[in-house]
């Protein structure tokens, strides 16, 4: 494989771990691997994250996909998260993230993006895990990864046994998305699959980039696997994979 500085198996976990040494060579890893997946049919149910991280996947992706003409008309998507009480066509809302960079540029059978603003916002929990399972389950979850380790909007103390819910957003997390929100006030609270949900897919794959996150890498890593920091229970899964550039690797290469 291209580019990659180091790539190892984390001894006691099914954690798989690629540095790249540059974000294009991490890009361009994940979108091959993704499209072979989805061209063989081992996928038809992708989870999808948003976020810094996921602009750029989505940008090569659908270049690529518009460029190949490559139809998506027989997988469906899960997002994993939504803020509470922004509309869907609000710019800052998750739901016109995905229109804007993935939805309106392939042609995906159909997409679900938990519902921040149904009256009886438990409820929509439940349906929305409804709706996953009624479909087989989540294939592959693509994941970012907050400074604090959050996974989804899943913050440090989740339940790593937690469904589909309302959760409260830590303060370092308003303070990160604060960027998006152009000086207006960023939501306290989100629906967010929980980490039970997340680990219930048969495939993980977490993107990190930046020097930003070299820290939280090392910590979900090599520190202990416990609710503090809550993509340390990615170890407890079969089959994760991390992949790194160079810079959020950079304290464990
Ligand atoms: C977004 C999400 C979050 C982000 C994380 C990293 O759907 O679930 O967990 O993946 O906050 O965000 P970026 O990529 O903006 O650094």
């Amino acid at each position: 494989m291209e580019n990659i500085i180091r790539e190892y198996k984390k001894s006691e976990t099914g954690i798989h771990i690629l540095i790249f040494e540059t974000k294009k060579s991490l890009y361009s890893q994940a979108m091959t691997s993704l499209f072979k997946s989805l061209s063989s049919r081992e996928y038809t149910n992708v989870g999808l994250a948003t976020g810094k991280t996921y602009e750029r996947f989505y940008d090569i992706l659908s270049n690529y996909s518009i460029k190949n003409k490559f139809s998506f008309s027989k997988i469906s998507s899960f997002n994993l998260d939504e803020y509470v009480g922004i509309p869907n066509d609000d710019t800052c809302s998750y739901h016109y993230f995905m229109r804007n960079h993935l939805f309106s540029k392939i042609d995906l059978k159909e997409s679900f993006i938990p519902d921040g603003n149904s009256e009886d916002l438990k409820k929509s929990a439940m349906a929305y895990e409804h709706q996953i399972a009624s479909h087989g389950g989540i294939d592959i979850q693509y994941l970012g990864l907050g400074i604090n380790g959050h996974i989804g909007f899943n913050e440090p103390g989740t339940p790593f046994d937690s469904r589909t819910h309302i959760a409260e957003l830590a303060e370092s997390t308003i303070r990160e998305n604060s960027v998006y929100f152009d000086g207006n006030q960023v939501p306290k609270k989100a629906i967010t699959m929980g980490i039970g949900t997340i680990l219930d897919a048969k495939r993980i794959v977490l993107i990190a980039t930046g020097e930003s996150k070299s820290k939280i890498v090392k910590q979900t890593l090599d520190g202990s696997i416990e609710e503090k920091i809550p993509a340390t229970a990615l170890r407890l899964h079969q089959d994760a994979t991390l992949l790194l550039d160079r810079d959020a690797g950079s304290l464990i290469i």
